[in-house]
């Protein structure tokens, strides 16, 4: 059998890593500043991390929500505690697409009404709402099409209360910081009008997390630097490491009841076990402190470079602006200078998305290699 060829794939066969080397069949290494596409967020194999997981496997891995599970009370307090949210409750699934999905179909429940408000640019995974609400033409199918969806751009305060007047919006969802997009942000001023809106309108705020939250944005979650409190917050990638996990933060006012959402692998004890360890790797070396301080060497660093027009994204979510497309320095990247950066959507962005444990020393090679890649 064939594998159903959808992905264009750079030639690289990566077979081990440890911290942010990565290294492939031939026993290359790489430099990875992309984290797996910001998924990789206390660094490859972290010793913690590794004893964690094996610790729970030779215990349980695996029983379906029908039984206790402990670990997922111990996850939600840890991550209550971290975040700041305990006033949030938790339901766990398996990907940012089905954290979406479930953010979005609870929302409709809970005020009966079916169209939602999206951004321009906005990605939110694949699955039935979460793709309909991403502006993308090209991966939404006829099926998906059917879903009643407004797309809007940031900032646009006017065109926004014209539409979410209107009494059919069940929810509002932004991706705080965008990332496939290519790291855009709105004002803190448009959150805060849009979260009062939402308020006054009963549409329930998703703030879509999945990539910018978990402290990637130099605070546990992004939408802490502009003063709001969304109803609903949804998380994957950087939560376990690479472990297939998905989380949904969903406000005490938002009440649960048998059977309203339901998944066979969510929040199983390997899940639970890999997400306990990141967070505790974050805390114990304070990587959120990091994220913002190695934001402000990264800018520093780039500001030298004269190719390099803008710095765009907070934390350790940034991107450089060029004013040529950069899919082929990212093959330059790669095949001479080992390392993985990322892209986006706006073609001249090339991404940095390295593990939140990243030092100083590393920007400095990050640079020297771009360096010399642009030379
Ligand atoms: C902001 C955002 N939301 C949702 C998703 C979908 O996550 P997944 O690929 O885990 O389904 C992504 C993935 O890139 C994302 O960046």
């Amino acid at each position: 059998m064939n594998l159903f060829d959808v992905y264009p794939l750079y030639d690289v066969t990566p077979v081990t890593a440890k911290g942010i080397v990565v290294t492939d069949d031939n026993g290359q290494e790489y430099l990875d500043f992309y984290g797996g596409h910001a998924v990789i967020s206390i660094g490859h194999s972290h010793p913690h991390y590794i004893n964690r997981i094996n610790a729970q496997l030779n215990k349980i891995g695996f029983y379906s929500n029908a039984v206790q599970n402990p670990l997922q009370k111990e996850l939600a307090d840890k991550l209550g505690q971290l975040s700041g949210c305990g006033n949030y409750n938790l339901f766990l699934c398996n990907s940012g697409a089905e954290a979406n999905e479930n953010a979005l179909k609870l929302a409709s429940f809970k005020n009966g009404k079916t169209r939602v408000i999206a951004f321009k640019n906005g990605f939110h995974g694949r699955t039935s709402a979460a793709v309909a609400s991403t502006d993308n033409e090209k991966i939404n199918a006829p099926l998906n099409k059917q879903q009643k969806t407004t797309i809007l751009p940031f900032d646009a305060i006017d065109a926004f209360t014209s539409e979410i007047t209107k009494g059919d919006v069940c929810a509002v969802i932004i991706e705080t910081i965008q990332g496939v997009g290519g790291l855009d942000e709105p004002s803190a001023m448009f959150f805060q009008n849009i979260a009062k809106l939402c308020k006054e309108n009963d549409v329930v705020l998703i703030a879509d997390e999945v990539q910018c939250g978990y402290g990637r944005s130099g605070k546990f979650f992004a939408f802490q630097h502009h003063g709001i409190q969304p109803d609903i917050i949804t998380v994957a990638k950087g939560m376990a490491n690479g472990f297939p996990v998905g989380g949904v933060l969903i406000h005490n006012s938002i009440k649960a009841s048998y059977g309203l959402l339901g998944t066979t692998f969510g929040g199983n004890h390997l899940a639970c076990a890999a997400s306990l360890a990141v967070l505790e790797v974050i805390e114990k070396e304070n990587l959120i402190d990091n994220a913002k301080n190695m934001e402000a060497y990264f800018r520093a660093c780039a500001a030298k470079i004269s190719q390099i027009k803008k710095v765009k994204g907070k934390g350790l979510m940034l991107g450089l602006k060029f004013d040529f497309e950069v899919a082929e320095l990212r093959k330059k990247l790669i095949y001479e200078q080992h390392m993985f950066t990322g892209g986006a959507k706006d073609k001249c962005l090339l991404r940095f998305l390295p593990a939140l444990n990243i030092t100083k020393e590393q920007i400095d090679l990050f640079f020297n290699q771009l360096k010399l890649a642009l030379s």
